[in-house]
């Protein structure tokens, strides 16, 4: 619900309030964001408490004091000293601004984001438009609250209304002012095998900037930055979550200023970023998801998880029930023929798999990983026949097929690559660097992602295909196109995503009953961009039943766990070779879109039959796992318990999954207590036969059962009674 009147704005979501003011000399500044408030608290924080604000509300000059005003717009060049949101360099040099309310108008609905993925519907949303007094440029914040979510969606748009082209050096997608607290910060950091670790430190002086600049939002720092109270936990205390809808370089930066402010900002990174904005045009900003949260980090993930579901997830998915898969990269790598697969395919089948999935190496002259990207024409010579014996075998097996694609990417040992050599990111004279031995398209050119729409297309339309895998094994370098004059070299990064963004567009359009995974290398693009066209994302190459555990908690913080892939592998693990219990893999995979990735031929018969099991047992809960609101009960990474319970919305069914990493000498008595039940209520725990009541499990909880090294456990809890009395 939004309210404005006389200069004051105020956005009401559930369970927050977001309020803002146009002070005496047209300045957009924030008021207020945290728990609700009504129309008539305007009144109070503008001339009751900004009366004795410094300066006050009502003073005639508080220009002169903008550094530390909660800005709404900050820009260059003035008084406000701290980072700014929009710089523009006009044609005589120029870059100082100063913009002033003109407009704003509140319509239903969400905004256009002009070829970004972004919020899809219902809403409300209020536009508001400022004018920069030293320059013909216009900024629009538009912001987007609903009254069934606790996020407010931010971005902007920047028209250039002069007749000269403007140079935009910086063009972020919100700021977010906080006058007088004190915070940590939270960032998900990581690498290849080990994404979204959280992070937490005091926030400091100066600027804490997260950002990545590898054309991709990356493995080493996702687009995700968290102000937490320091008497937040899991389950109390306030934080705020910001998250941009981009997969790109980026950047989310969190200064704390001299006067105690404290300014959280973020959007494209504007390293090497310079956008032409000719006479009359409009750039548009991605969004941003922030959000408010006083039921801890627990209750910031479920609102990040509801929204992710509401409004970024293709709806068509958003409650289908996901294939449960079997992947065969890690059964054979490129080592395959139809002998090796049909074998998995007709295994798979018998244990209850649905689809079976065939990763890497099926096309071109792709017998490793240095040849053959680009040419998505079956490698006959491999799979005799093409690829219809293969889908045949899992046709006749009740099994669907889905197939791997690496779009993005080209080998020099290629035959599109000797078409088309100047169809990659390079600069001419400079040795492209190489990573996998591959080099990047130029998808800032339209015609290298229609050839790739078309190409990748034509496989999909001539075969029997229900999932494909999206794969991205590399970051961008050199950041030249040769299709861009010179005055454009910096908007190739972010056309670069355009064309990403384009092509998932027209391929998950042209083909909406083909189920998308997305993959970078593992975990290495997990975005709620990608999320958009991908209804769920491989969360990492690491599928060790201990690491995993606390790569999904982290990507947890916020996504929801309908988001993650999440495969059991073959033990010694492949990336770390540890040996875990396959009661721990299939337990920790089962916290999301479950599939297998091994040879399950090698099993033994007692294994096959565990999987069979798991299998089965997975499909009682994934309704709950994919719908259902996430409680982190015990962190692996502050206790040697990992622990983590998905409870239904109308709670009365909960799934907790526990894991125990080394076992310690008298480590006895350990409970967890069980959030999110209805404390009122009698449930049923099944593994223990146990009855109580939500209160208890929450207060008195539960034993953590004696498990050996990697051990694991689950507890099926169900409501019982509608009553404890
Ligand atoms: C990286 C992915 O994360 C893996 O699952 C696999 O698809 C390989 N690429 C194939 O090259």
């Amino acid at each position: 619900m939004i309210y404005a009147q006389n200069g004051k704005f105020l956005l009401n979501g559930k369970g927050f309030s977001y309020a803002m003011f146009i002070d005496g000399q047209g300045f957009l500044q924030k008021l207020h964001f945290g728990g609700q408030i009504i129309p008539s608290d305007l009144d109070f924080l503008i001339c009751g408490i900004g009366k004795i604000q410094e300066p006050p509300f009502d003073n005639p000059n508080r220009e002169s004091y903008l550094d530390g005003m909660p800005a709404e717009c900050p820009f260059f060049g003035r008084i406000d000293t701290c980072e700014p949101m929009i710089t523009a360099v006009r044609s005589d040099g120029a870059v100082v601004s100063r913009f002033i309310y003109s407009s704003h108008k509140i319509y239903d609905g969400v905004p256009n984001v002009k070829g970004m993925p972004c919020a899809r519907g219902g809403g409300q949303t209020l536009a508001i438009t400022l004018k920069d007094n030293f320059s013909p440029i216009e900024v629009t914040l538009n912001y987007t609250v609903w009254d069934d979510l606790n996020v407010v969606v931010k971005n902007c748009e920047i028209f250039n209304g002069g007749g000269d082209s403007v140079f935009l050096t910086r063009a972020f997608s919100f700021c977010c002012d906080f006058t007088d607290e004190r915070f940590d910060v939270m960032r998900l950091w990581g690498d290849w095998g080990k994404e979204r670790s959280p992070e937490i430190s005091p926030l400091s002086h100066g600027i804490t900037r997260l950002q990545s600049t590898r054309g991709v939002s990356s493995h080493q720092i996702n687009p995700f930055l968290a102000l937490i109270k320091p008497d937040c936990d899991e389950n109390v205390g306030e934080c705020y979550g910001f998250q941009l809808v981009y997969s790109g370089s980026f950047v989310l930066s969190a200064e704390l200023g001299n006067k105690g402010q404290t300014r959280v900002i973020g959007g494209i990174n504007d390293l090497n970023f310079r956008w032409k904005l000719d006479s009359g045009e409009r750039f548009f900003t991605p969004q941003a998801i922030i959000c408010y949260s006083n039921e801890g980090l627990g209750g910031m993930s479920r609102a990040y998880a509801d929204y992710i579901r509401a409004q970024i997830v293709r709806p068509k998915w958003v409650n289908a029930r996901r294939p449960v898969l079997v992947n065969n990269w890690e059964a054979t790598y490129f080592d395959f023929n139809n002998e090796r697969l049909f074998p998995i395919a007709d295994e798979a089948a018998r244990l209850g798999i649905d689809t079976f999935v065939l990763d890497d190496g099926w096309f071109g002259k792709r017998d490793g990983a240095a040849s053959g990207l680009g040419d998505w024409y079956v490698n006959t010579s491999k799979l005799k026949g093409g690829l219809k014996p293969l889908i045949d075998r899992c046709k006749q097996n009740g099994l669907k097929f889905g197939l791997w694609f690496e779009p993005e990417m080209v080998s020099r040992d290629s035959d599109l690559f000797r078409a088309h050599p100047d169809w990659i990111i390079s600069k001419s004279g400079y040795e492209p660097a190489l990573q996998r031995n591959q080099l990047v398209l130029d998808f800032s050119r339209a015609e290298v992602v229609d050839y790739i729409f078309n190409s990748v297309s034509d496989v999909i339309k001539n075969n029997d295909i229900s999932y494909v895998k999206w794969d991205m094994n590399r970051y961008l370098s050199e950041f030249y196109s040769p299709a861009l004059p010179a005055d454009r070299q910096g908007e190739l990064a972010h056309r670069y995503i355009l064309g990403v963004y384009r092509l998932a567009d027209m391929l998950t359009n042209a083909f909406p009953d083909v189920f998308f995974e997305g993959c970078a290398s593992g975990g290495g693009r997990f975005d709620t961009g990608m999320l958009y066209y991908f209804p769920q994302i491989w969360t990492s190459d690491d599928t060790d039943g201990y690491e995993r555990a606390k790569i999904q908690w982290g990507t947890s913080l916020c996504y929801p766990l309908s988001a993650m892939s999440c495969h059991v592998s073959a033990c010694p693990n492949h990336q770390t070779e540890r040996v875990v219990p396959l009661g721990t893999r299939g337990n920790i995979a089962s916290l999301g879109a479950t599939g297998y990735e091994l040879d399950l031929t090698k099993l033994s018969n007692e294994e096959k039959a565990q999987v069979a099991e798991q299998i089965t047992e997975y499909k009682k809960i994934d309704d709950l796992v994919l719908r259902g609101d996430l409680y982190r009960l015990s962190s692996p990474f502050d206790s040697p318990i990992f622990c983590m319970a998905v409870v239904s919305k109308d709670k009365t069914l909960a799934y907790v999954v526990g894991e125990r990493a080394l076992t310690l000498p008298r480590d006895v008595n350990r409970i967890i207590r069980i959030y999110g039940l209805d404390d009122g209520k009698m449930y049923r725990v099944r593994e223990l036969n146990l009855t109580a009541s939500g209160g208890a499990l929450k207060t008195a909880g539960l034993p953590v059962p004696k498990t050996g090294d990697f051990g694991s456990w689950t507890w099926h809890i169900e409501q019982i009674t509608t009553t404890g009395k």
